[in-house]
């Protein structure tokens, strides 16, 4: 990135990083509510709860997006993300178009949230760079609290999503080790 700005590019860099706060926020506000409808449908009581404690932390991570906005003298506002809203939309899908206390069901929900949590990995990520080039430290390490938060979800609904495969593919191989047969998932399912 070429780091020579004038006057005008750095104000104008400064609005985009407000209109992506902006957008952050009300994409996090669609997910807790999405999430919440999440865990009402998860079949497994393990997913069930992940959903829970995300929730509690995403609306924590609200609370930390208003202190942001408070740092950088603004009132909070929220600017619909498209993103979140597809991605939002496609969680839905998956709770209309499985069955209830399927395993198919949860396996859904685990990538429909995986791919809301990346997303917003990315943005946090590169938001909190943004934030120490304007010289907003403070800034900075509150997006930062929150994107270590996210990438401690991805991490654990990853592992949730490999130990529910060992589990199937154990029940449905008999003798063989789940170990061994997940390796295989393509002659197993
Ligand atoms: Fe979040």
């Amino acid at each position: 990135m070429n780091t020579k700005r004038n006057n005008s590019d750095n104000k104008q860099f400064r609005e985009f990083f407000i209109d992506e706060i902006k957008d952050i926020y009300w994409a996090e506000k669609h997910l807790s509510a999405a999430l919440k409808k999440m865990k009402k449908a998860a079949t497994s009581p393990t997913l069930a709860s992940s959903f829970e404690k995300h929730i509690a932390e995403t609306d924590g991570q609200i609370e930390r997006l208003k202190k942001v906005f408070e740092l950088l003298g603004k009132t909070p506002q929220a600017k619909k993300c498209d993103a979140m809203e597809g991605l939002v939309s496609e969680a839905m899908s998956v709770i209309e178009d499985t069955e209830t206390d399927s395993f198919t069901r949860d396996a859904g929900l685990i990538i429909a949230a995986r791919k809301a949590e990346h997303y917003e990995i990315a943005t946090y990520e590169t938001l909190s760079y943004y934030a120490k080039l304007l010289g907003e430290k403070e800034v900075s390490s509150e997006l930062e609290a929150t994107l270590k938060e996210e990438k401690k979800t991805d991490s654990l609904l990853s592992c949730l999503s490999e130990e529910e495969a060992y589990r199937q593919t154990d029940m449905k191989s008999g003798k063989q080790s789940a170990k061994q047969s997940a390796k295989q998932p393509a002659e197993q399912m």
